[in-house]
């Protein structure tokens, strides 16, 4: 598998072409941005380790029944994956108030959801990925309303997989950002990362935040919270 053009350059990912016009190579990369951006940083092991977190949890995903564009860990950093066109609306899935939900409608952070929230936002660097509702993605033809629909059905599947997958380790699944993908014959299936990047982990004995928000809030101790999330990740439940 040699790569080709790079396709895609993103904060975190790098996606290039490859000889197979059906499979991508994604590289993970050590950068991290917060806040649109205007906070950046890079710490040595956060592609290694996103890249390991995302390669053991999708083929769990793939068993029980959520297809992803996943095919295999090539090394460190690199995964190959089923060339798909990104639907360009990221969805925001949370069990608990926290982050920009909890800041926008005054909700303090940790109160937990009597059900989960799905939020749409548009995928735009420039724009610092902007909260939409399906009638935006509708109107703008970003999406179609059967993959839509079938988008938040399987983010909902996701959550019901990965909310005991976490509690099992001890971690309470606070919220996630997934993006999702189309195959060349309308298939719609799991992209990007689950990682520390794009959830919010709390330990569950002590509430200690074990991931991104370490480095969004200048908490300290990031590279160890993230090897302990892969240390978590892949133990047995
Ligand atoms: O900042 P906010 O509270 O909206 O984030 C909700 C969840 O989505 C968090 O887990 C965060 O890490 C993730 N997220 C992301 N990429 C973004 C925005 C949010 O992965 N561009």
């Amino acid at each position: 598998m040699t790569r080709g053009e790079m396709k895609y350059e993103g904060k975190a990912k790098r996606v290039y072409a490859t000889e197979n016009p059906h499979e991508y190579v994604v590289e993970y990369k050590d950068d991290a941005t917060a806040f649109n951006a205007q906070k950046r940083g890079s710490w040595q092991g956060k592609g290694a380790t996103n890249n390991a977190i995302t390669a053991h949890l999708y083929p769990q995903l793939e068993a029980a029944g959520i297809p992803t564009h996943f095919i295999e860990k090539l090394s460190d950093r690199e995964q190959r994956v089923k060339a798909v066109t990104i639907v360009p609306v990221e969805v925001i899935v949370r069990n608990t108030a926290a982050g920009s939900f909890s800041k926008r409608l005054g909700v303090e952070e940790g109160t937990k959801l009597s059900r989960p929230v799905v939020e749409y936002c548009y995928k735009s660097d420039e724009l610092g990925d902007p909260l939409i509702n399906t009638d935006t993605a509708l109107a703008l033809g970003w999406a179609e309303e059967k993959d839509l629909k079938r988008i938040r059905e399987l983010a909902l599947q996701i959550r019901d997989f990965l909310v005991p997958y976490f509690e099992k380790r001890g971690v309470n699944l606070i919220d996630f950002k997934l993006e999702f993908g189309k195959l060349p014959d309308g298939e719609i299936v799991l992209a990007d990362e689950i990682s520390p990047d794009t959830c919010r982990f709390w330990d569950m004995e002590t509430n200690e935040k074990m991931d991104k928000d370490r480095f969004r809030r200048d908490l300290g101790g990031i590279e160890e919270a993230y090897a302990e999330m892969l240390r978590r990740v892949t133990a047995e439940g």
